[in-house]
């Protein structure tokens, strides 16, 4: 499938592997791409720069085709070294970088100078077009739905892809609910040229995480995630477990007076304790309501080549039917 996501980034099929906390480490992001998406190193997992230099190199080893690396800028006390991070994915000759939270403006031209194609995600048609103006090469089109942070706006896709349709001019990807065929279709429907996918690509063979976080997600409906954090305006959509209903009880007790210390235990350092030990009951950890639609844990070549052929089989028969008929 050729698009202008596929041309902006040189890879087969229009499908990215969003940027994961303790997910996106070498294995997954060069599966992905292998199988012809653009997956995704994150930046951040990696403790220092000279870690994140040392994943774009062990990634390399494992595929020669283009990967990307996401930078998340989001408020902290103490910021992580951002120009180390920068300097690591330019030096390690990164041609893709996902950038998510704050606006990038600041990095663009360290970035736009070292040939690197930007994707901005965000969750608004106002941040999208903002991505727009600062130059961004593209935009990932988050909708409420989403695993992470939709931010505090609640527009589903259905909505928010036509919507940024109307308004963009550089190419867009549909993010959140994606998961097969089905979605990929939809979304070229609603004017994405591609998808983004997070909590479906967790749900692979090759996903760095413990067996205990790809069976939970097989086992959860559409029904089983929550919002939290949401009086903090950092609203997460995260997979319910005894943590989460906890913190959310402290929500409601705590009301407009909570402040993060009083949720600390159930979403600080929660992230290494779920995915490599498998703590599947200790907090918040991202997960998308699209779990719903997640049955299987195939390899990421599998997943693609489903998607592809699905997506293939419904716009020549089924789509094409309705017209012939
Ligand atoms: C476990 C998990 C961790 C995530 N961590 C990050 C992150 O560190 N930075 C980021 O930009 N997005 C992060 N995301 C969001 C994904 O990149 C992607 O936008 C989102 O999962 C799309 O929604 P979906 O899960 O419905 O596919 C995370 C998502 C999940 C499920």
């Amino acid at each position: 499938m050729k698009t202008r996501i596929t041309d902006l980034f040189g890879i087969e099929h229009p499908i990215i592997q969003g940027g994961m906390h303790y997910v996106g480490l070498a294995e997954l992001a060069a599966a992905v791409s292998n199988a012809g998406g653009l997956g995704i190193i994150t930046g951040l997992t990696q403790r220092t720069p000279e870690d994140l230099s040392k994943e774009i190199a062990r990634c390399r080893e494992m595929t020669d085709k283009p990967f990307g690396v996401n930078l998340t800028f989001l408020p902290s006390v103490t910021p992580p070294d951002y120009p180390g991070y920068v300097k690591a994915i330019i030096d390690g000759g990164v041609k893709a970088v996902e950038t998510a939270g704050n606006n990038p403006a600041k990095w663009m031209p360290a970035l736009k100078d070292a040939g690197i194609k930007v994707i901005h995600k965000c969750t608004s048609v106002r941040h999208s077009l903002k991505a727009e103006a600062i130059g961004c090469d593209a935009v990932s089109v988050d909708g409420f739905e989403c695993g992470g942070h939709p931010g505090e706006d609640d527009v589903p896709n259905f909505i928010l892809l036509p919507r940024a349709g109307e308004e963009l001019k550089i190419p867009f990807v549909a993010s959140g609910g994606m998961a097969d065929g089905r979605s990929l279709v939809a979304a070229l429907a609603m004017g994405a040229e591609g998808m983004n996918m997070g909590t479906r690509f967790i749900a692979t063979k090759e996903a760095p995480v413990h067996e205990n976080v790809k069976q939970a997600i097989v086992a959860a409906s559409e029904l089983d995630t929550r919002l939290v954090m949401r009086p903090l305006r950092n609203t997460e959509r995260v997979l319910v477990n005894a943590g989460v209903e906890r913190l959310l009880e402290k929500e409601k007790a705590l009301g407009a007076n909570i402040k993060f210390e009083d949720i600390a235990n159930e979403v600080a350092g929660v992230y290494p304790r779920i995915m490599q030990n498998g703590e599947m009951e200790i907090g918040a950890w991202s997960c998308g309501m699209v779990a719903g639609l997640i049955h299987d844990i195939p390899t990421c070549q599998e997943l693609i080549d489903r998607i592809m052929a699905e997506a293939n089989t419904i716009i020549r028969q089924r789509l094409e039917g309705f017209l012939a008929a």
